[in-house]
């Protein structure tokens, strides 16, 4: 099984990279690749862009990419109770492709952290509600809020319930790949 893992932030010092990258390594028995926005750096979309000079090859590049994997593992912060713009271009820009639903009909983990005590709850209620539409099968959510006491570089998760519901979510969405 191929793990694609992303945060929808373009943040070098994502706290969201880092939930996702600690994700990943539940899935270590798996190929994992972790990819970062940065990495991806596309126009706000236009449609005259678009006429112009076609879908920019970053957003194609970043399709093939899900459409090479099995799971999506995906952690996104909350800017404004939505998704950060740079990860909304994203998703527009790949909904332009023909016939393309944007997670292409993969499985998803979906996840979210703040430092706030709500741990992107309204983004997650967005994505939860769309990404069906847009070809994602969301297996399961998870938020984790106030970041910075709730996670440890090294550790991991390291509040207790917080990580005990991570796990157990962890293991429901292998049981799909069993
Ligand atoms: C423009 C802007 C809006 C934000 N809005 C919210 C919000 O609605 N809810 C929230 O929990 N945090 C909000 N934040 C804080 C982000 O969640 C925080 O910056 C977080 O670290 C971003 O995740 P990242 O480090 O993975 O990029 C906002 C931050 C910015 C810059």
């Amino acid at each position: 099984m191929k793990i694609l893992a992303f945060a929808g932030s373009n943040s070098t010092v994502s706290i969201n990279k880092k939930l996702v990258t600690f994700a990943s390594t539940f899935f270590s028995e798996n190929e994992v690749e972790i990819l970062d926005l940065n990495d991806y750096e596309m126009p706000i979309y236009k449609r005259e862009i678009e006429l112009e000079a076609g879908i920019p090859q970053s957003a194609k590049d970043f399709a093939a990419k899900i459409d090479a994997s099995d799971l999506i593992l995906l952690s996104t912060p909350e800017n404004n109770g939505n998704f950060p713009a740079v990860f909304k271009n994203l998703m527009d820009w790949m909904s332009r492709i023909k016939g393309r639903k944007i997670f292409g009909e993969k499985s998803m983990f979906l996840m979210a952290t703040s430092d706030g005590a709500r741990g992107g709850a309204s983004v997650l209620e967005i994505a939860q509600k769309r990404f069906p539409f847009d070809g994602a099968q969301v297996l399961e959510v998870f938020s984790l809020p106030k970041f910075r006491e709730s996670f440890e570089e090294g550790k991991g998760i390291i509040d207790e319930e917080k990580k005990a519901e991570f796990e157990e979510k962890v293991a429901v969405v292998k049981t799909h790949f069993a």
